[in-house]
């Protein structure tokens, strides 16, 4: 059986670009593969976190994560901290890196920039760990949204560095990136991703808001002045996105959705995807509440946990092996 991977950072609440990106496509992969699925803490601390607050939030994460339809019988579901093979394996692809390619990752610089003499060595560790989560369960393919692309190829030339240099020990994982919906954008400006670091709260839809918030955020969501609705991400990318998130919620293509709307203004249109969003979040959020507060949410994680560990601790044997650093 082939072996999936993917990690989300607890660093705020999820977005419904996390959830279209990468969250909903988790779910019907459970029936198939192998499933690793990961609450990155350790990538999470890169910047810093309020204790209390990053507690929460891996609560959060976790209950999310079954609420929108994992099953702990299927899919392995554990906290990065709570298995150390990662950050020592991460340690040793940040070995395996040169400071050059991790300076050029655009998530680097982004996250970099302004931040003068202050520049926190974990951003630019990041990548490297992020290659050990993945490289750790002999990961077949890692789903994930558009803007991971440029890590996960680095993931690939890590993996091919060292096995070049100590002998085939890792699997080269293949990226798969959804079709449609691997970048969503925000709200406030079709030609910049939602993210859940948004100082501008209109910009991104929370999978925990309410509905009259979803309501009020998808009236305020940025148009243009053509007034027709059609698909042209080149001129229309705020209405593009807007049909995107329609078209993921609802299950209708995009061409149903254009001939559905053809005539119509922009306040049908918003209304109507206003309550496709809250009619896709309000199960989940059921769940979420049910979950959030259950001891066995914690159970779930402490068994993931040495799943994972089993397996991780394997493959770092195999890697410190090759390097001459497991003794026995
Ligand atoms: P993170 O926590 O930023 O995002 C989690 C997942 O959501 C996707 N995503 C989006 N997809 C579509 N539109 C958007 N606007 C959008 N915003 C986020 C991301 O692509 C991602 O799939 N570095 C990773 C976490 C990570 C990881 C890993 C992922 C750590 N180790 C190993 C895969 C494998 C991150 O920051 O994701």
């Amino acid at each position: 059986m082939k072996t999936i991977f993917s990690g989300i950072q607890p660093s705020g609440i999820l977005t419904l670009g996390n959830y279209l990106g990468a969250m909903k496509h988790f779910v019907p992969l459970q029936d198939e593969f192998n499933c690793f699925y990961c609450i990155v803490d350790q990538h999470a601390i890169t910047v810093p976190q309020e204790p209390a607050v990053l507690k929460d939030n891996v609560r959060r994460l976790a209950a999310l994560y079954l609420a929108v339809g994992l099953d702990p019988e299927k899919v392995t579901l554990f906290v990065q901290s709570e298995v150390p093979a990662h950050a020592k394996l991460g340690w040793i692809m940040l070995c395996t890196s040169y400071v050059g390619e991790l300076e050029r990752m655009t998530q680097f610089k982004d996250k970099a920039s302004g931040r003068g003499e202050s520049i926190p060595g974990g951003l630019l560790a990041y990548p490297p760990l992020m290659a050990a989560d993945i490289l750790l369960y002999n990961t077949d393919f890692v789903p994930v949204g558009e803007d991971q692309k440029q890590h996960l190829e680095l993931t690939r030339d890590l993996a091919a560095r060292f096995n070049n240099r100590y002998g085939e020990v890792f699997k080269i994982p293949d990226i798969r990136v959804a079709e449609v919906g691997a970048r969503i954008m925000s709200l406030q400006d079709g030609t910049k991703k939602m993210s859940k670091s948004d100082p501008n709260q209109g910009g991104f839809i929370s999978m925990l808001d309410d509905p009259d918030t979803i309501v009020k955020k998808v009236k305020r969501a940025q148009t243009d002045s053509e007034g027709s609705i059609r698909f042209d991400k080149e001129n229309k990318p705020a209405i593009s996105n807007l049909l995107t998130i329609y078209s993921l919620c609802s299950g209708k293509s995009i061409q149903e959705l254009e001939a559905m709307y053809d005539g119509k203004g922009y306040g049908a249109f918003k209304t109507e995807l206003a309550e496709v969003v809250v009619e896709t979040l309000k199960p989940i959020q059921d769940r979420f509440h049910k979950l959030f507060g259950s001891p066995e949410l914690d159970d779930i994680l402490t068994a993931g946990a040495k799943k994972a560990a089993d397996v991780a601790n394997e493959m770092l044997y195999k890697a410190e092996k090759a390097m001459g650093m497991a003794r026995l």
